[in-house]
């Protein structure tokens, strides 16, 4: 078991990795709390017991779970069993669950405690950790939202060896890019369809991701790097019904981020080369899907939350991985014919 520490002083909470971390779960409950709700999926085969008044919500299977409807239900449920703000919420499940359970957590009575316990190699190493919570609009993901830490996240690995090839895979997409913002061991190939992130993957993944939030919070600056490849991730997920999970779309995103960084002059050949060899290793897609128009991707390019000061993106180069403002539109459209 592994112990990292997100530094944020009275926000700060610790990080449990590893085999049979779900038994920890109970004594993370804090003390003063009466009431503990489990937030949680009907397909999720985990679950957590407290020695408290229990109650469990089960949310929608898929991303449409991630809306203020389910917001307003969830927290119409705590109301009517009465939860008060000493009460705690556990977050049984993916990135839907700590997304949602999250933004619950910050606006129900203006803030409420809770627990991360991600059972998807997506929440282990991304979403239950640094405290971005929220929910889709139609316009686009994660619109409505807030910044709201967990008091402590739980990743037990031996919950990995359970997930769908797909949804593992989609993981495997957020672990490629920590490839690129700091040292990863490499997966070990299992068998021949996937290779194994385990606890020794999942927690150096985590532990860059710690060091980050530590250091920006809020997404001032550096949190930025965290967002490599989800421009064009998040445009293909807002574009349309193209069978991609998340962590696809990031594979194709970070490609595409390397092919732009290229044209730019930022990294050479073989940087560019060193991006489709972690992406293919991990059998992660680095072509668009079929269909997508390039105009309705830049478009939806600008509606991105980086985009403070024209089109914005996160690129590889010289001084590693950066925010770049300003990219030139037909650098970005060529880079876009490369990924067809
Ligand atoms: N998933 C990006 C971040 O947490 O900042």
């Amino acid at each position: 078991m592994q112990l990292i520490n997100v530094a944020l002083r009275e926000r700060g909470y610790p990080v449990y990795v590893g085999s049979n971390a779900l038994d920890l779960v109970a004594e993370l409950i804090p003390t003063n709390a009466q009431r503990v709700a489990i937030i949680t999926q009907e397909a999720i085969p985990w679950t957590v017991h407290s020695d408290r008044k229990e109650l469990t919500i089960h949310i929608n299977n898929s991303e449409s779970a991630k809306s203020l409807t389910v917001v307003e239900d969830i927290c119409r449920k705590l109301a009517i069993a009465g939860f008060t703000r000493a009460d705690v919420l556990l977050a049984v499940g993916g990135g839907v669950v700590t997304d949602v359970a999250g933004f619950v957590a910050a606006v129900y009575h203006r803030g409420v405690r809770f627990i991360n316990v991600a059972t998807t190699l997506l929440g282990q190493v991304d979403a239950a950790i640094g405290g971005k919570t929220g929910v889709n609009l139609l316009e686009g993901k994660n619109l409505v939202g807030a910044f709201w830490q967990p008091t402590a996240v739980v990743c037990d690995t031996d919950t990995l060896a359970t997930l769908p090839p797909r949804e593992y895979r989609s993981g495997l997409g957020e672990v490629a890019k920590y490839h690129f913002l700091g040292s990863v061991p490499e997966a070990q190939a299992a068998n021949a369809e996937l290779p194994t992130a385990d606890e020794a993957v999942v927690a150096a993944c985590i532990q860059i991701k710690a060091d980050v939030v530590a250091a920006d919070e809020r997404e001032g600056n550096k949190r930025a790097v965290l967002n490599y490849g989800h421009t064009l991730a998040h445009a293909i997920e807002t574009a349309g019904h193209y069978n991609l999970r998340h962590g696809e779309a990031v594979a194709v995103g970070i490609a595409y981020a390397a092919e732009v960084a290229n044209q730019l002059g930022r990294i050479n050949a073989e940087r560019l080369a060193a991006h489709y060899q972690v992406l293919t290793a991990y059998g992660l897609p680095t072509k668009l899907p079929e269909g997508l128009d390039s105009k309705k991707l830049l478009a939806l390019f600008e509606r991105d939350k980086k985009a403070i000061d024209g089109l914005t993106m996160v690129l590889d180069g010289p001084n590693g991985v950066e925010t770049v403002t300003a990219v030139d539109k037909a650098v970005l459209a060529e880079a876009l014919n490369k990924l067809r």
